[in-house]
């Protein structure tokens, strides 16, 4: 048996595997949460759109991403199977006397807020990720002056208004308009897709209870992800709790809440 295949078969392997992939969803959450940032750009989601088209072309992120499924998979199905296995060999009496004297309580809930995270990504993946790759986005066709910086964008379509595409997921061009210097960007609009999905306010319910579930699932799993792998120090552990206060129950969760509460009440 390869180190590999015993890895994924004991229950301490397992366990390691989880506390893995915990870590790098956490690193994703961190890049995708600072990339949509750009949703809150004033350029009619040109750069948000630009940005997407990044994310799903450079050929090392395409790799990581296949990393990301994997990890988001294995995480909740084998996550799941622990906590189920851990909640069968404990005894009923010792939960009761003493889970909440020596445990915060996100601990004992990984399970369910895991669950309620799972049913996000699935409905999230569904709305954004399978409609971008699969779905008919239309086109948006920016004009941007490179003299004053202004942007305009319309929809790509033909004379009658039939909208058209193009063969890549991005065109640039320079054309000269009255003689100034424009940029021709045309791309599929995703930022019109998500804002559109956000003005249904039973979606954004979705996604801000979803956040608060993030938010406490987090606060517990980052920590207890260092512990699994043994990196717990006396000199360290101030750190990894303040991130895990601040960066993974707080701003995170915040940020992700604050978009779809954009597009719904300000935009
Ligand atoms: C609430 C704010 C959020 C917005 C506006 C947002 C937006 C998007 C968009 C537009 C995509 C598709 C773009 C692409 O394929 O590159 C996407 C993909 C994805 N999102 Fe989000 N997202 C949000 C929060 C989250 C959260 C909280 C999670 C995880 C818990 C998450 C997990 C994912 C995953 C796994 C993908 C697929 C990524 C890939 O294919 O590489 N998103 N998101």
């Amino acid at each position: 048996m390869s180190w590999l295949t015993r890895m994924f078969s004991s229950t301490i392997g397992q366990k390691l595997i989880v506390a893995l992939t915990g870590l790098f969803l956490c690193t994703f959450l961190v890049v995708h949460m600072t990339g949509n940032l750009q949703l809150f750009k004033d350029d009619h989601g040109m750069s948000f759109n630009m940005y997407s088209v990044f994310m799903t072309t450079n050929p090392l992120i395409k790799t990581v991403s296949y990393i990301l499924y994997f990890s988001i998979l294995f995480h909740a199905f084998k996550g799941l199977h622990l906590a189920y296995k851990n909640m069968k060999a404990r005894p009923v009496g010792y939960a009761v006397v003493n889970g909440k004297a020596n445990s915060h309580w996100t601990s004992r809930y990984m399970g369910i807020l895991g669950t309620i995270i799972l049913v996000f990504i699935v409905v999230h993946m569904n709305d954004f990720w399978a409609e971008y790759k699969f779905g008919h986005i239309p086109y948006v066709q920016y004009t941007e002056n490179l003299e004053s910086g202004e942007i305009t964008a319309k929809p790509y379509a033909d004379e009658a208004g039939n909208p058209k595409s193009i063969a890549n997921k991005a065109e640039e061009t320079i054309v000269s308009i009255n003689g100034v210097d424009h940029k021709i960007t045309i791309t599929k609009d995703l930022y019109a897709e998500v804002a559109e999905t956000f003005k249904n306010p039973l979606l954004v319910a979705l996604y801000l209870i979803s956040m608060f579930a993030i938010g406490f699932h987090l606060y517990h799993g980052f920590q207890s992800g260092f512990q699994t792998l043994g990196l717990n120090h006396p000199r360290y552990n101030p750190a990894i709790q303040f991130l895990s206060t601040w960066v993974f129950a707080i701003i995170i969760p915040a940020g992700f809440a604050a978009m779809p509460l954009y597009f719904l009440l300000i935009k």
